[in-house]
């Protein structure tokens, strides 16, 4: 009987967590769910402009605390973005949150479109595609208010200095290759190939490989002219230092 009861509850709960996990999604929130992984946005972006990235590239749409995946993205999980009311250190307002998609619309011109960053103007964002994807960050956030992180960009001397920190210790290029798939992959497709990203390691060995070290942990930090850069909370001093350790590694095989 006790058995028969559990099994019954078990059921029971088992069903209406699968109801949970399919509430109906709106055409809204699937026209957003499309085009969040889509490069050329449901291809209305000029081919010639268009970087190849997908905001999935760098957005998880899911609680990475909760259920991580084991990819390392430079930008936060967009879970809870219609609960934070403004983006990007109060610069994107709570007049203009849902019209700039909680701030993607950003991301939708600098990191899709290549456009310089004092460029931007994050209300180009078409209103129907802004809407759609602000209904999708509504369907998967529910009532969780997503992670809490600060921004904080370095300058070209705080990087520098981050970096002269980084090359000075000593990595682990073994735990960097992990590292590396988990983190550089999407955009670098192993570090003797380039992708979306340049080609890490060259036929050409550098001549100062030091010096070529601190590039690299440098741009980690600071970002590139369309590359993210991973703040603390993505990726530690340690972790930069043991991929750095991997590419050096390759560099020097090369020779
Ligand atoms: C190349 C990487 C990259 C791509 C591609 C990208 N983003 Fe971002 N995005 C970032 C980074 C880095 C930030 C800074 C804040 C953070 O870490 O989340 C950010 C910030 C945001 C924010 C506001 C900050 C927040 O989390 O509240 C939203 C919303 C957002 N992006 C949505 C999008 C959408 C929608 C797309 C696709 C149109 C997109 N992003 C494409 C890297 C990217
Ligand atoms: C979302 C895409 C993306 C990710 C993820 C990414 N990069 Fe990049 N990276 C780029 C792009 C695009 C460039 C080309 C220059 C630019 O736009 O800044 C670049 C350029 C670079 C450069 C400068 C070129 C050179 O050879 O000196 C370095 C170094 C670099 N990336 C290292 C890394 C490392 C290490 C990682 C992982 C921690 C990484 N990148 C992750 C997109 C990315």
């Amino acid at each position: 009987m006790y058995r028969i009861v559990v099994f019954g509850l078990t059921a029971l709960l088992t069903f209406s967590l699968a109801i949970i996990a399919n509430a109906e999604m709106s055409e809204k929130a699937q026209m957003g769910r499309e085009l969040f992984s889509d490069p050329s946005f449901g291809g209305t972006l000029d081919p010639a402009k268009a970087s190849g990235m997908s905001c999935s590239d760098c957005h998880a749409d899911f609680d990475e605390s909760a259920t991580p995946d084991g990819r390392i993205r430079a930008g936060h999980s967009i879970v809870g973005v219609p609960h934070r009311g403004e983006a990007k250190g109060g610069m994107i307002t709570a007049e203009m949150f849902a019209r700039t998609a909680g701030g993607g619309g950003f991301c939708y011109q600098h990191f899709l479109q290549k456009i310089p960053s004092d460029k931007v103007d994050p209300t180009a964002i078409p209103e129907d595609q802004a809407e759609a994807l602000m209904a999708y960050f509504g369907h998967v956030s529910g009532d969780n208010r997503g992670p809490e992180f600060e921004i904080a960009m370095l300058d070209k001397d705080a990087a520098s200095a981050a970096a002269e920190k980084i090359i000075a210790m000593e990595g682990d290029s073994q735990r960097g290759w992990k590292l590396y798939g988990q983190a550089c992959n999407v955009c670098h497709p192993t570090a003797k190939k380039s992708g979306i990203g340049s080609q890490l390691v060259r036929r050409r060995p550098p001549r100062d490989l030091e010096k070529r070290k601190h590039q690299i942990a440098t741009y980690v930090r600071k970002g590139g002219f369309v590359m993210p850069f991973f703040a603390e909370d993505r990726l530690s001093d340690q972790d930069i230092a043991d991929i750095v350790a991997f590419i050096a590694k390759l560099v020097e095989e090369q020779k």
